[in-house]
Protein backbone atom coordinates (compact mmCIF):
# COMPACT_ATOMS: atom_id res chain seq x y z
CA UNK A 1 0.00 0.00 0.00
CA UNK A 2 1.15 3.44 -0.36
CA UNK A 3 2.71 5.69 2.29
CA UNK A 4 -0.77 8.10 3.20
CA UNK A 5 -0.58 11.43 2.58
CA UNK A 6 -1.36 11.57 6.76
CA UNK A 7 1.57 9.40 7.61
CA UNK A 8 3.92 12.17 6.00
CA UNK A 9 2.44 14.97 7.51
CA UNK A 10 2.24 13.80 11.29
CA UNK A 11 5.85 11.82 11.35
CA UNK A 12 8.80 12.71 12.09
CA UNK A 13 10.61 11.77 8.83
CA UNK A 14 13.45 13.17 8.30
CA UNK A 15 14.77 16.03 4.76
CA UNK A 16 15.26 13.10 2.50
CA UNK A 17 13.62 10.49 3.08
CA UNK A 18 11.53 9.23 0.23
CA UNK A 19 8.02 8.55 0.06
CA UNK A 20 5.34 7.65 -1.96
CA UNK A 21 2.25 9.74 -1.37
CA UNK A 22 -1.71 9.61 -2.85
CA UNK A 23 -4.12 12.61 -3.31
CA UNK A 24 -6.04 14.63 -5.28
CA UNK A 25 -4.95 18.64 -6.40
CA UNK A 26 -6.15 20.74 -4.49
CA UNK A 27 -4.53 24.12 -6.18
CA UNK A 28 -1.78 24.61 -8.46
CA UNK A 29 0.95 27.60 -8.45
CA UNK A 30 3.55 27.76 -11.51
CA UNK A 31 6.41 30.22 -10.58
CA UNK A 32 9.42 31.16 -12.71
CA UNK A 33 11.49 28.36 -11.68
CA UNK A 34 9.31 26.13 -9.40
CA UNK A 35 5.86 25.15 -9.56
CA UNK A 36 3.69 24.11 -6.30
CA UNK A 37 0.55 21.83 -6.00
CA UNK A 38 -1.04 21.19 -2.76
CA UNK A 39 -2.86 17.54 -2.30
CA UNK A 40 -5.18 16.35 -0.03
CA UNK A 41 -5.94 12.40 0.88
CA UNK A 42 -8.60 12.95 2.93
CA UNK A 43 -7.36 10.99 5.73
CA UNK A 44 -6.70 14.24 7.57
CA UNK A 45 -6.78 17.98 8.11
CA UNK A 46 -3.35 19.33 6.40
CA UNK A 47 -2.54 20.11 3.02
CA UNK A 48 0.32 18.51 1.63
CA UNK A 49 2.48 20.79 -0.66
CA UNK A 50 4.48 18.94 -3.71
CA UNK A 51 7.54 20.91 -5.25
CA UNK A 52 8.47 20.88 -8.45
CA UNK A 53 11.67 21.96 -9.51
CA UNK A 54 10.79 22.53 -13.55
CA UNK A 55 7.77 24.23 -13.87
CA UNK A 56 6.78 22.95 -17.28
CA UNK A 57 6.27 19.50 -15.58
CA UNK A 58 2.86 20.95 -14.10
CA UNK A 59 1.32 21.35 -17.74
CA UNK A 60 -0.36 18.27 -17.92
CA UNK A 61 -1.92 18.53 -14.60
CA UNK A 62 -5.22 19.95 -13.38
CA UNK A 63 -6.68 20.58 -10.34
CA UNK A 64 -8.73 17.82 -9.42
CA UNK A 65 -6.80 15.12 -10.82
CA UNK A 66 -5.64 12.67 -8.19
CA UNK A 67 -2.31 11.09 -8.65
CA UNK A 68 0.48 8.69 -7.17
CA UNK A 69 3.73 10.76 -6.28
CA UNK A 70 7.03 9.84 -5.20
CA UNK A 71 9.93 12.19 -3.67
CA UNK A 72 11.66 13.33 -0.98
CA UNK A 73 10.97 15.08 2.48
CA UNK A 74 12.11 18.64 2.79
CA UNK A 75 11.57 20.16 5.94
CA UNK A 76 10.35 23.72 6.01
CA UNK A 77 10.35 26.66 8.75
CA UNK A 78 6.94 26.50 8.90
CA UNK A 79 5.73 24.84 12.19
CA UNK A 80 2.47 24.16 11.02
CA UNK A 81 2.68 22.64 8.44
CA UNK A 82 6.60 21.05 8.76
CA UNK A 83 6.83 19.28 5.55
CA UNK A 84 7.01 19.93 1.87
CA UNK A 85 7.41 17.01 -0.68
CA UNK A 86 10.32 17.33 -3.37
CA UNK A 87 8.67 15.60 -6.70
CA UNK A 88 11.19 12.98 -8.63
CA UNK A 89 8.10 11.08 -10.23
CA UNK A 90 4.45 10.72 -10.38
CA UNK A 91 1.86 8.95 -12.32
CA UNK A 92 -1.74 10.10 -13.00
CA UNK A 93 -4.35 8.03 -11.86
CA UNK A 94 -7.64 10.16 -12.76
CA UNK A 95 -7.88 13.20 -15.01
CA UNK A 96 -10.64 15.70 -14.78
CA UNK A 97 -12.52 17.22 -18.21
CA UNK A 98 -10.44 20.05 -19.85
CA UNK A 99 -13.42 22.06 -20.89
CA UNK A 100 -15.56 22.07 -17.83
CA UNK A 101 -14.46 24.11 -14.38
CA UNK A 102 -13.71 21.98 -11.11
CA UNK A 103 -16.73 21.65 -8.87
CA UNK A 104 -14.97 22.36 -5.83
CA UNK A 105 -13.56 25.49 -6.15
CA UNK A 106 -10.32 26.53 -4.23
CA UNK A 107 -12.65 29.61 -2.15
CA UNK A 108 -15.12 29.95 0.70
CA UNK A 109 -17.96 27.11 0.02
CA UNK A 110 -20.51 27.30 2.48
CA UNK A 111 -21.68 23.88 3.71
CA UNK A 112 -25.40 25.16 2.63
CA UNK A 113 -23.39 25.33 -0.74
CA UNK A 114 -21.18 22.15 -0.57
CA UNK A 115 -24.68 20.19 0.15
CA UNK A 116 -26.93 21.80 -2.11
CA UNK A 117 -24.36 21.76 -5.21
CA UNK A 118 -21.79 19.22 -4.73
CA UNK A 119 -23.65 16.64 -2.46
CA UNK A 120 -21.02 13.90 -3.41
CA UNK A 121 -17.88 16.05 -4.19
CA UNK A 122 -18.20 17.56 -1.15
CA UNK A 123 -15.98 14.74 0.98
CA UNK A 124 -12.94 16.24 -0.84
CA UNK A 125 -13.56 19.76 1.27
CA UNK A 126 -12.02 20.43 4.41
CA UNK A 127 -15.05 21.97 6.03
CA UNK A 128 -16.65 17.83 5.07
CA UNK A 129 -14.08 16.26 5.80
CA UNK A 130 -13.25 17.09 9.06
CA UNK A 131 -17.15 16.22 10.59
CA UNK A 132 -16.57 13.16 8.53
CA UNK A 133 -13.24 12.27 10.16
CA UNK A 134 -14.96 13.77 13.22
CA UNK A 135 -17.46 11.15 13.38
CA UNK A 136 -15.58 8.09 12.81
CA UNK A 137 -13.19 9.18 15.63
CA UNK A 138 -16.01 9.57 17.95
CA UNK A 139 -17.97 6.38 17.02
CA UNK A 140 -15.10 4.39 17.97
CA UNK A 141 -13.90 6.11 21.62
CA UNK A 142 -17.75 5.89 22.57
CA UNK A 143 -17.35 2.04 21.59
CA UNK A 144 -14.47 1.61 23.60
CA UNK A 145 -15.94 3.70 26.37
CA UNK A 146 -18.76 0.94 26.22
CA UNK A 147 -16.52 -2.13 25.79
CA UNK A 148 -14.18 -1.16 29.09
CA UNK A 149 -17.66 -1.32 30.80
CA UNK A 150 -18.69 -4.51 29.72
CA UNK A 151 -21.60 -3.49 27.52
CA UNK A 152 -22.40 -6.18 24.40
CA UNK A 153 -22.46 -3.87 21.15
CA UNK A 154 -25.69 -5.25 19.38
CA UNK A 155 -27.33 -4.95 16.17
CA UNK A 156 -31.13 -4.56 16.74
CA UNK A 157 -33.36 -4.95 13.25
CA UNK A 158 -33.94 -2.39 11.47
CA UNK A 159 -37.90 -3.42 10.09
CA UNK A 160 -40.03 -3.47 13.14
CA UNK A 161 -43.55 -4.42 13.57
CA UNK A 162 -44.18 -1.39 16.58
CA UNK A 163 -43.98 2.19 16.88
CA UNK A 164 -40.99 2.38 19.56
CA UNK A 165 -42.15 5.81 20.54
CA UNK A 166 -46.14 5.47 19.66
CA UNK A 167 -45.63 9.47 18.18
CA UNK A 168 -46.72 8.37 14.70
CA UNK A 169 -43.68 9.00 12.86
CA UNK A 170 -43.09 5.85 11.55
CA UNK A 171 -42.23 5.36 7.95
CA UNK A 172 -44.14 1.57 6.60
CA UNK A 173 -42.18 -0.92 4.98
CA UNK A 174 -43.98 -2.39 1.41
CA UNK A 175 -42.62 -4.55 -1.04
CA UNK A 176 -43.32 -3.24 -4.91
CA UNK A 177 -43.94 -6.86 -5.77
CA UNK A 178 -46.45 -8.07 -3.48
CA UNK A 179 -49.90 -7.03 -2.83
CA UNK A 180 -50.25 -8.29 0.53
CA UNK A 181 -48.34 -6.62 3.63
CA UNK A 182 -44.22 -8.65 2.46
CA UNK A 183 -44.42 -9.43 6.47
CA UNK A 184 -47.80 -11.06 6.74
CA UNK A 185 -48.60 -7.63 8.42
CA UNK A 186 -47.56 -4.36 8.38
CA UNK A 187 -43.56 -3.79 8.48
CA UNK A 188 -42.10 -0.26 10.29
CA UNK A 189 -38.68 1.38 9.77
CA UNK A 190 -37.43 1.27 13.36
CA UNK A 191 -37.64 4.99 14.83
CA UNK A 192 -35.40 3.68 18.19
CA UNK A 193 -34.10 0.45 18.37
CA UNK A 194 -35.08 0.56 22.61
CA UNK A 195 -37.78 -2.56 22.46
CA UNK A 196 -35.55 -5.14 21.09
CA UNK A 197 -32.48 -3.44 22.82
CA UNK A 198 -34.54 -4.27 26.17
CA UNK A 199 -35.15 -7.49 24.68
CA UNK A 200 -31.41 -8.33 24.45
CA UNK A 201 -30.21 -6.95 28.13
CA UNK A 202 -33.13 -9.14 29.75
CA UNK A 203 -30.43 -11.73 28.53
CA UNK A 204 -27.06 -9.77 28.44
CA UNK A 205 -27.61 -7.45 31.31
CA UNK A 206 -25.83 -4.46 29.44
CA UNK A 207 -26.44 -4.01 25.77
CA UNK A 208 -25.45 -1.10 23.17
CA UNK A 209 -25.86 0.00 19.50
CA UNK A 210 -25.14 2.30 17.22
CA UNK A 211 -28.08 2.12 14.69
CA UNK A 212 -30.03 3.93 12.01
CA UNK A 213 -33.36 5.62 12.45
CA UNK A 214 -36.10 7.10 10.71
CA UNK A 215 -38.50 9.27 11.47
CA UNK A 216 -41.24 10.91 9.32
CA UNK A 217 -41.31 13.95 11.18
CA UNK A 218 -42.15 17.35 9.18
CA UNK A 219 -40.62 19.66 11.27
CA UNK A 220 -37.68 21.09 9.05
CA UNK A 221 -35.21 22.06 11.41
CA UNK A 222 -31.47 22.60 11.79
CA UNK A 223 -31.51 19.44 14.30
CA UNK A 224 -34.12 17.15 12.47
CA UNK A 225 -33.45 14.21 9.96
CA UNK A 226 -35.72 11.48 8.39
CA UNK A 227 -32.90 8.80 8.63
CA UNK A 228 -30.09 9.50 11.37
CA UNK A 229 -28.03 7.42 13.95
CA UNK A 230 -29.30 7.32 17.31
CA UNK A 231 -26.31 5.36 20.19
CA UNK A 232 -29.05 3.57 22.41
CA UNK A 233 -28.03 1.92 25.74
CA UNK A 234 -29.96 -0.69 28.12
CA UNK A 235 -28.79 -1.57 31.39
CA UNK A 236 -30.38 -4.30 33.85
CA UNK A 237 -30.70 -3.95 37.48
CA UNK A 238 -30.53 -0.21 36.96
CA UNK A 239 -33.25 0.46 40.08
CA UNK A 240 -32.40 4.54 40.35
CA UNK A 241 -32.19 7.21 37.33
CA UNK A 242 -29.27 8.59 38.80
CA UNK A 243 -27.36 5.29 37.55
CA UNK A 244 -28.51 5.88 33.51
CA UNK A 245 -27.69 9.88 33.79
CA UNK A 246 -23.98 8.97 35.24
CA UNK A 247 -23.63 6.30 32.31
CA UNK A 248 -24.50 9.34 29.91
CA UNK A 249 -21.94 11.55 31.90
CA UNK A 250 -19.40 9.27 31.92
CA UNK A 251 -19.32 8.23 28.55
CA UNK A 252 -19.65 11.72 27.14
CA UNK A 253 -16.73 12.69 29.57
CA UNK A 254 -14.72 9.97 29.11
CA UNK A 255 -15.07 9.63 25.18
CA UNK A 256 -14.74 13.40 24.93
CA UNK A 257 -11.67 13.46 27.14
CA UNK A 258 -9.94 10.85 25.05
CA UNK A 259 -11.16 12.94 21.68
CA UNK A 260 -9.47 15.71 22.61
CA UNK A 261 -6.04 13.68 23.88
CA UNK A 262 -5.63 12.11 20.37
CA UNK A 263 -5.77 15.71 18.56
CA UNK A 264 -9.34 15.42 17.07
CA UNK A 265 -10.47 18.39 18.88
CA UNK A 266 -7.02 20.20 17.61
CA UNK A 267 -8.43 19.36 13.95
CA UNK A 268 -11.38 20.97 14.60
CA UNK A 269 -10.01 23.90 15.79
CA UNK A 270 -7.50 24.39 12.55
CA UNK A 271 -10.07 24.09 9.89
CA UNK A 272 -12.11 26.44 11.72
CA UNK A 273 -9.78 28.90 12.08
CA UNK A 274 -8.78 27.95 8.18
CA UNK A 275 -12.26 28.09 7.40
CA UNK A 276 -13.02 31.74 9.09
CA UNK A 277 -9.74 32.78 7.50
CA UNK A 278 -10.89 31.92 3.92
CA UNK A 279 -14.44 33.69 4.81
CA UNK A 280 -13.05 36.99 5.45
CA UNK A 281 -11.14 36.64 2.48
CA UNK A 282 -13.50 35.29 -0.26
CA UNK A 283 -16.73 34.51 1.65
CA UNK A 284 -20.49 35.21 0.81
CA UNK A 285 -23.77 35.77 2.35
CA UNK A 286 -25.16 34.50 5.62
CA UNK A 287 -23.46 31.48 7.29
CA UNK A 288 -24.55 29.91 10.24
CA UNK A 289 -21.40 27.31 10.30
CA UNK A 290 -18.98 31.03 10.78
CA UNK A 291 -21.07 32.30 13.34
CA UNK A 292 -20.16 29.53 15.36
CA UNK A 293 -16.87 30.36 16.27
CA UNK A 294 -13.34 28.89 17.32
CA UNK A 295 -14.15 30.41 20.69
CA UNK A 296 -17.94 28.55 21.04
CA UNK A 297 -16.48 25.45 20.00
CA UNK A 298 -13.74 25.10 23.24
CA UNK A 299 -16.19 26.75 25.37
CA UNK A 300 -18.56 23.53 23.99
CA UNK A 301 -15.99 21.20 25.11
CA UNK A 302 -14.76 22.91 28.40
CA UNK A 303 -18.61 22.84 29.29
CA UNK A 304 -19.21 19.09 28.88
CA UNK A 305 -15.96 18.64 30.34
CA UNK A 306 -16.06 20.59 33.36
CA UNK A 307 -14.87 19.77 36.95
CA UNK A 308 -18.35 20.21 38.52
CA UNK A 309 -20.85 17.58 37.70
CA UNK A 310 -23.49 18.20 35.78
CA UNK A 311 -26.21 20.40 36.74
CA UNK A 312 -29.41 17.81 37.34
CA UNK A 313 -33.06 19.77 38.28
CA UNK A 314 -36.62 18.17 37.88
CA UNK A 315 -38.98 19.55 35.56
CA UNK A 316 -41.36 21.16 38.34
CA UNK A 317 -38.27 23.00 38.77
CA UNK A 318 -37.06 23.77 35.20
CA UNK A 319 -40.90 25.44 34.76
CA UNK A 320 -40.22 27.96 37.96
CA UNK A 321 -36.97 28.81 36.42
CA UNK A 322 -38.06 29.48 33.43
CA UNK A 323 -40.98 31.01 34.91
CA UNK A 324 -38.72 33.66 37.44
CA UNK A 325 -36.34 34.25 34.77
CA UNK A 326 -39.04 35.63 32.28
CA UNK A 327 -40.65 37.52 35.22
CA UNK A 328 -37.31 38.75 36.16
CA UNK A 329 -36.67 39.99 32.08
CA UNK A 330 -33.75 37.38 32.18
CA UNK A 331 -35.16 36.16 29.14
CA UNK A 332 -37.71 36.46 26.83
CA UNK A 333 -39.52 33.68 25.56
CA UNK A 334 -42.21 33.66 22.32
CA UNK A 335 -44.29 31.41 24.15
CA UNK A 336 -43.83 31.20 27.70
CA UNK A 337 -43.08 27.62 29.69
CA UNK A 338 -46.41 26.23 31.58
CA UNK A 339 -46.23 23.13 33.77
CA UNK A 340 -47.72 19.85 31.87
CA UNK A 341 -46.10 21.37 28.54
CA UNK A 342 -43.59 19.90 26.85
CA UNK A 343 -40.38 22.20 27.05
CA UNK A 344 -40.04 24.48 23.78
CA UNK A 345 -36.79 24.50 21.93
CA UNK A 346 -36.29 27.95 22.86
CA UNK A 347 -36.42 26.87 26.72
CA UNK A 348 -33.86 24.58 26.59
CA UNK A 349 -31.52 26.20 25.03
CA UNK A 350 -31.69 29.23 27.05
CA UNK A 351 -31.99 26.56 30.25
CA UNK A 352 -28.48 24.63 29.48
CA UNK A 353 -27.21 28.39 27.96
CA UNK A 354 -28.35 30.56 30.54
CA UNK A 355 -28.86 28.63 33.54
CA UNK A 356 -26.58 25.55 33.62
CA UNK A 357 -24.34 27.28 30.99
CA UNK A 358 -22.92 23.50 30.67
CA UNK A 359 -24.79 20.60 29.89
CA UNK A 360 -27.80 19.65 31.89
CA UNK A 361 -30.42 16.77 33.27
CA UNK A 362 -33.90 18.04 33.41
CA UNK A 363 -36.04 14.94 35.01
CA UNK A 364 -39.28 14.05 36.11
CA UNK A 365 -41.38 15.04 33.66
CA UNK A 366 -45.24 14.82 33.35
CA UNK A 367 -46.02 11.16 32.34
CA UNK A 368 -48.92 12.31 29.60
CA UNK A 369 -46.12 14.09 28.16
CA UNK A 370 -43.56 10.65 27.76
CA UNK A 371 -44.32 7.41 26.20
CA UNK A 372 -46.01 4.34 27.25
CA UNK A 373 -42.89 2.43 28.62
CA UNK A 374 -41.28 4.91 31.23
CA UNK A 375 -41.43 3.65 35.00
CA UNK A 376 -43.50 6.22 37.21
CA UNK A 377 -41.74 8.08 39.93
CA UNK A 378 -42.67 6.40 43.06
CA UNK A 379 -45.30 8.15 45.19
CA UNK A 380 -45.77 10.50 42.36
CA UNK A 381 -49.70 8.44 41.84
CA UNK A 382 -48.48 8.62 38.08
CA UNK A 383 -47.97 12.07 38.03
CA UNK A 384 -44.37 12.09 36.79
CA UNK A 385 -41.82 9.57 35.80
CA UNK A 386 -38.45 8.58 35.70
CA UNK A 387 -37.16 10.12 33.17
CA UNK A 388 -34.57 12.55 31.73
CA UNK A 389 -33.43 14.71 28.75
CA UNK A 390 -29.74 15.91 28.47
CA UNK A 391 -29.83 19.72 27.57
CA UNK A 392 -26.64 21.76 26.01
CA UNK A 393 -26.42 24.94 25.23
CA UNK A 394 -27.25 26.37 22.05
CA UNK A 395 -28.51 23.13 20.88
CA UNK A 396 -31.13 21.80 23.26
CA UNK A 397 -32.37 17.94 23.62
CA UNK A 398 -28.92 15.51 22.65
CA UNK A 399 -29.93 12.67 24.97
CA UNK A 400 -33.06 11.34 26.11
CA UNK A 401 -33.42 8.33 28.44
CA UNK A 402 -35.52 6.78 31.49
CA UNK A 403 -36.33 3.89 33.50
CA UNK A 404 -38.57 1.65 31.98
CA UNK A 405 -41.55 -0.01 33.74
CA UNK A 406 -40.54 -3.77 34.31
CA UNK A 407 -44.03 -4.97 35.79
CA UNK A 408 -46.36 -6.87 33.21
CA UNK A 409 -49.74 -5.71 34.67
CA UNK A 410 -48.52 -2.39 34.74
CA UNK A 411 -46.88 -2.00 31.53
CA UNK A 412 -50.17 -3.67 30.03
CA UNK A 413 -52.42 -1.29 31.85
CA UNK A 414 -50.15 2.15 30.86
CA UNK A 415 -50.57 0.88 27.38
CA UNK A 416 -53.91 0.50 27.49
CA UNK A 417 -54.13 4.30 29.76
CA UNK A 418 -52.54 5.95 26.81
CA UNK A 419 -54.25 4.67 24.08
CA UNK A 420 -50.92 4.32 21.93
CA UNK A 421 -51.68 2.59 18.89
CA UNK A 422 -48.15 1.37 18.32
CA UNK A 423 -48.12 -1.83 16.58
CA UNK A 424 -47.69 -5.18 17.87
CA UNK A 425 -46.58 -4.43 21.76
CA UNK A 426 -47.62 -8.19 23.12
CA UNK A 427 -43.84 -9.16 22.98
CA UNK A 428 -42.54 -6.32 24.35
CA UNK A 429 -45.15 -6.68 27.31
CA UNK A 430 -43.79 -10.59 28.11
CA UNK A 431 -40.77 -9.65 28.32
CA UNK A 432 -41.85 -8.83 31.43
CA UNK A 433 -42.96 -11.86 32.40
CA UNK A 434 -40.52 -14.45 32.90
CA UNK A 435 -37.81 -12.66 35.89
CA UNK A 436 -38.14 -9.21 34.48
CA UNK A 437 -35.31 -7.07 36.31
CA UNK A 438 -35.54 -2.95 36.85
CA UNK A 439 -33.82 -1.79 34.27
CA UNK A 440 -33.03 1.64 32.21
CA UNK A 441 -31.88 3.36 29.26
CA UNK A 442 -30.95 6.10 27.01
CA UNK A 443 -30.97 7.47 23.19
CA UNK A 444 -28.52 9.81 21.70
CA UNK A 445 -28.87 11.38 18.47
CA UNK A 446 -25.09 10.99 17.09
CA UNK A 447 -25.49 13.63 14.45
CA UNK A 448 -26.74 16.09 17.20
CA UNK A 449 -23.48 15.00 19.40
CA UNK A 450 -21.50 15.12 15.74
CA UNK A 451 -22.79 19.03 15.22
CA UNK A 452 -22.57 19.86 18.79
CA UNK A 453 -18.95 19.14 19.16
CA UNK A 454 -17.68 19.99 15.27
CA UNK A 455 -19.19 23.60 15.63
CA UNK A 456 -21.20 22.58 12.19
CA UNK A 457 -25.19 24.85 12.81
CA UNK A 458 -26.98 22.23 10.47
CA UNK A 459 -27.45 18.60 11.65
CA UNK A 460 -27.81 17.89 7.57
CA UNK A 461 -23.94 18.99 6.93
CA UNK A 462 -22.72 15.80 9.65
CA UNK A 463 -24.37 13.24 7.86
CA UNK A 464 -22.89 11.90 4.39
CA UNK A 465 -26.36 11.87 2.66
CA UNK A 466 -28.79 13.90 4.45
CA UNK A 467 -32.72 12.58 3.89
CA UNK A 468 -35.35 15.14 5.01
CA UNK A 469 -38.60 15.55 3.81
CA UNK A 470 -38.95 16.63 -0.26
CA UNK A 471 -35.27 15.61 0.56
CA UNK A 472 -34.00 12.47 -1.14
CA UNK A 473 -30.81 12.94 -2.90
CA UNK A 474 -28.54 10.52 -4.42
O1 LIG B 1 -35.93 11.39 22.61
P1 LIG B 1 -36.06 10.27 21.63
O2 LIG B 1 -37.24 10.28 20.74
O3 LIG B 1 -35.99 8.93 22.50
C1 LIG B 1 -36.16 7.66 22.02
O4 LIG B 1 -36.37 7.36 20.88
C2 LIG B 1 -35.91 6.61 23.08
N1 LIG B 1 -36.58 5.38 22.67
C3 LIG B 1 -34.42 6.43 23.23
C4 LIG B 1 -34.05 5.43 24.27
O5 LIG B 1 -34.31 5.67 25.44
N2 LIG B 1 -33.42 4.34 23.89
O6 LIG B 1 -34.76 10.22 20.73
C5 LIG B 1 -33.47 10.13 21.31
C6 LIG B 1 -32.56 11.18 20.75
C7 LIG B 1 -33.02 12.61 20.97
O7 LIG B 1 -32.63 13.07 22.24
C8 LIG B 1 -32.33 13.34 19.85
O8 LIG B 1 -31.00 13.67 20.19
C9 LIG B 1 -32.29 12.31 18.74
O9 LIG B 1 -32.47 11.04 19.33
N3 LIG B 1 -33.32 12.54 17.73
C10 LIG B 1 -33.10 12.98 16.48
N4 LIG B 1 -31.96 13.31 15.85
C11 LIG B 1 -32.06 13.72 14.57
N5 LIG B 1 -33.20 13.81 13.88
C12 LIG B 1 -34.39 13.47 14.46
N6 LIG B 1 -35.51 13.52 13.78
C13 LIG B 1 -34.36 13.03 15.83
N7 LIG B 1 -35.29 12.62 16.71
C14 LIG B 1 -34.64 12.33 17.85
MG1 LIG C 1 -36.80 12.97 23.47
Amino acid sequence: LKQKAAEVVYSDLPSGTTVTVNGWIRTIRKHKKYAFVNILDGSHDKVLQLVFNDPDRVNDLRVGVSLTVTGTIQRRQIPADPYEILVESYNVLGSVPEDEPYPLQNKYLSQDYLRRELPTIRFRSLSSGVAMRFRSRAVSELARYFDENEFIQTHPPLITSSDCEGAGEVFTVVSESSETPFFGKQGYLTVSTQLHLEALMMGLSRVWTLSPAFRAEKSITSRHLSEFWMLEAEVAFADRLEHIMSLVEGLLRTALTRLKESGALESVLSVKTYLEGQKSQDGHGEDKDQEITRAQVLQRWDGMLQNAPWKRITYKRAVEVLKQAEKEGKARFESSAEYGDNLKSEHEKWLASQYAQGPMFVTQYPSQLKPFYMLPTPGSCGGTVECFDLLVPDLGELVGGSLREFDYTRLKASIERTGVDAGDLEWYAELRKWGSVPHGGFGMGFERLICYLVGIYNIRDVIAFPRWVDHCVC
